[in-house]
């Protein structure tokens, strides 16, 4: 039986290798042409250690404290040389993919529709290639190359994984370099690529009440983790405060409807910061996260959205004199150069 074990490097860059029962994980890196570090493979020098942060494993037997002391293993620290994984597993390796001579995964796909989904937003749907080959973990972000340029835009899928299609949250940026190629030229049939996946903001297991909050089209990566946990089922609530600027900005709210029925434990809203908002709840996400959802702080936070917003939920925690059992975040650029 094999597992699948996903690599996230120092850098970013994310891959996924399959790892035998009974296969030391270095040795199934290696075999998929990923040199992770190493130096002795006999659990003696300490070079090939990661942090393990999902996942099912034993140490092995056979190094020294030299190498992993008692108290690195306790936080979660391993050595790829001797574990042997029981299950799935994350592991974060601290090293660039490039030491590792990981070579940039690229994907290729077709335009399959550009909609304006709200005054500020874009929705890209493109047809991969080969989905088979596309791996990512929800939450995770590509880089996607502009066509005709040799610049490239980072966005996160707001698709799940296992997909033949990946869909794309765009804001509208007036100028921008993708969104001026999305708006002006772009087609379906039109060719695209993509190098990634990207990032360690994805979800992890689920152990406590889930809080999630969305800035504008910072949206999209919550979106992909919601049809994952729709799939999954969970029996933890999940709340979600989706915050936009402008009642325009609203986008894919039928979706977050159908994702409820499927997903009875998830209840969300939306705030709009405009005061002349026709929604009924006005202002910033934080004006609107009630202690019933915070669970004392025993919840998992993830938040997307521009900088001021992710400082401002700091703000308000620090405030609160409470810190969340795990805040997972991901801020994006509030504008893209031309
Ligand atoms: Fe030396 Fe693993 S490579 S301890």
């Amino acid at each position: 039986m094999g597992y699948r074990i996903v690599l996230n490097f120092e850098d970013g860059a994310t891959r996924f290798i399959d790892c035998n029962a009974g296969e030391k994980v270095l040795e199934a890196a290696y075999r998929h042409k990923i040199n992770l570090p190493m130096d002795c493979s006999d659990g003696v020098c300490g070079t090939c250690k990661c942090r393990c942060e999902q996942g099912d494993y034993n140490l092995g037997e056979d190094y020294l404290d030299y190498a992993l002391s008692a108290d690195e293993a306790a936080e979660g620290l391993v050595l790829t040389c001797q574990m042997e994984v029981f299950s799935d597993c994350v592991l974060a390796v601290p090293a660039p993919s490039s030491a590792c001579k990981v070579a940039p995964a690229r994907f290729a796909a077709t335009v399959s529709a550009v909609e304006l989904a709200s005054d500020s937003s874009i929705l890209l749907t493109l047809d991969l290639d080969a989905p088979e080959t596309l791996d990512f973990l929800p939450g995770q972000y590509v880089n996607l190359e502009v066509p005709g340029s040799t610049q490239h835009r980072a966005y996160s899928f707001s698709s799940k994984p296992g997909e033949r299609q990946a869909r794309f949250l765009i804001r509208n940026v007036p100028g921008g370099l993708m969104s001026g190629w999305l708006v002006d030229q772009a087609q379906p049939g039109a060719r695209m690529t993509f190098v990634g996946p990207n990032g360690v903001f994805f979800l992890r297991p689920v152990r406590r009440p889930i809080v999630m909050l969305a800035g504008g089209t910072g949206l999209a990566p919550l979106l992909s983790m919601l049809e994952v946990l729709a799939d999954q089922g969970v029996d933890q609530p999940v709340h979600l405060i989706y915050g936009v600027t402008r009642d325009g900005d609203l986008v894919e709210l039928p979706r977050l409807e159908a994702l409820a029925a499927r997903l009875p434990t998830l209840t969300w809203s939306v705030c709009v910061a405009d005061p002349q908002s026709a929604q009924p709840l006005k202002g910033y996400v934080t004006e609107h996260l009630a202690d019933h959802h915070l669970n004392a702080g025993d919840c998992d936070v993830y938040l997307c959205g521009p900088p001021p917003m992710v400082e401002a939920v700091r703000q308000f925690f620090q405030d609160k004199g409470m810190a969340p059992a795990a805040f997972h975040y991901e801020k994006f650029a509030p504008s893209e150069a031309a």
